[in-house]
Order: structure tokens, then sequence, then C-alpha cells
């Protein structure tokens, strides 16, 4: 993907809207319901599911339109503590996420703030959620470390696969806290059996309703 992709709001069929990537042939959400899928996969699946009333550190490969980030934020309280740290290699420009309306479908206020925190720096938007968003490349830059959660929420694999490496994962693997979990959409086996390689514990769940049949969960456990 170069530098100035070809992107278009498309909607999804929970109602909420995603974005295509002419250039990658490629959604950045599921098209049977963007929302739908933030709150299963990773808000769900993961955030919640991990979260035990300490604070956690999370890390989203892709902060994409923020709707992840926002999802959380607004479960995000005294009991779910939060530093979100989200990596992003190529920011969307301000006017294409006004387009998006997602606005209309989580808290404006939580969402807005997101969107205009300063990139590269930890911002708190609420006592309960702070925001890292890093310009970063995911395969070269360094990772944060100590990592409770992971929201792996990459481009799929036919589509990027430098994102699904094994060499990536490896290092990705050594970020993670015992106990961490990660989750994605991508069920594949091939993907299924790179986790467990690493000594990962996988989980196949069922997929969001209407979505996908199942989503992975992985946990470290030593
Ligand atoms: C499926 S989208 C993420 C959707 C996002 N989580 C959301 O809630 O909207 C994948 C994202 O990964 C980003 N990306 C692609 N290559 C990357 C890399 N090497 N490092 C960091 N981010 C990358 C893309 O620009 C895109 O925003």
């Amino acid at each position: 993907m170069n530098n100035k992709p070809h992107i278009i709001v498309e909607p999804t069929a929970d109602g909420s809207a995603t974005l295509f990537v002419k250039e990658l042939d490629e959604h950045y959400h599921s098209v049977k319901g963007a929302i739908t899928e933030s709150q299963h996969i990773y808000r769900d699946s993961a955030f919640l599911h991990r979260s035990d009333g300490t604070p956690i550190r999370l890390l989203e490969v892709g902060f994409g339109t923020g709707l992840n980030a926002v999802v959380t934020a607004m479960v995000a309280d005294e009991q779910h503590p939060v530093h979100y740290i989200s990596l992003e290699k190529y920011p969307l420009e301000a006017q294409l996420l006004t387009t998006l309306a997602h606005d209309a479908i989580v808290d404006p206020t939580l969402l807005r703030a997101i969107h205009d925190s300063q990139w590269n720096t930890p911002i708190p938007i609420t006592p309960y959620f702070t925001i890292e968003k890093r310009i970063s490349d995911y395969l070269v830059d360094p990772l944060p470390q100590s990592i409770d959660v992971v929201y792996f929420d990459a481009f799929a694999p036919d589509k990027q696969p430098e994102m699904w490496t094994p060499k990536a994962f490896a290092r990705l693997y050594d970020c993670l806290n015992i106990g961490a979990v990660l989750t994605t959409y991508c069920a594949k086996g091939e993907i299924r059996r790179l986790l467990s390689s690493l000594g990962l514990t996988v989980e196949r769940l069922s997929g969001p309703k209407n979505g996908k049949r199942e989503i992975l969960r992985a946990t470290r456990e030593k």
C-alpha cells in the first residue's frame, strides 16, 4: 500500500460504515457489521475477558478508524482501566473519519477525543482510558512491552501477508505478559498453528452474530 491509497466509505450489514481500500481490495472491518465485529472480537473476547480490575496494557495492531478504541473506551471504568496503545503506519485523513459517521453509533465525545488526541504520546481521555496512538510500522519499530491484551486487527493474510509471518508473531510474543490474550478475526488453520507453535493456547470461538463463523483467541499461559 502506498501513502495515498484510494479509500471509499461503504455501509456494512449492521448499519455501521467501514472503509474499502481499492488497491488492496480489502475492507477495514467485516462487511457483515463493523461495530458488531469490534464489540465481539475485540472488546468482549479480549478486553473484557482478560480485564480483572487491574490496569490493562492493551496493544492494537492497526488503529485505522479508531472504532475498536472507542468501543473499548466506552466500557473502561473503575473495574476495567486500560492504557490503550495503538499502532498505525498510515493514519487516515480527518475528512474520511468524519464521512464514516461513527459518531452516530458510538459515544461522539469519546470518539472525537480519541481522534483529536495527539499522536506518539499517552493522552488520558477519561480517568480509566488513556490512548497512546503511535505512528509506527509494526514490522520494524520497537514494540511496547508488558502487554496484557492484543487486538490483532491487521489486513487479512492474503492481502498483507508480511503482518502474519512467524517472525512477526515471535516478536509480538516477546511483548506479552503471562496471562496475556490476543484475539483476531482470522481463524485460518495456518495462523492457529503458528500461534500454537509459539507456545500460546489457542481457542476457536464463535464469531460475531451474522458474521464470521469463528475467530481466534490465543493466551500466554506461562
Ligand atoms: C483492518 S485495518 C484496522 C481497523 C481498525 N482496528 C479500526 O478499528 O478501524 C488494518 C490497519 O492496519 C494498518 N497497517 C497496515 N500496515 C501496518 C504496519 N506495518 N504497521 C502498523 N499499521 C499498519 C492499516 O493502515 C490499517 O489502518
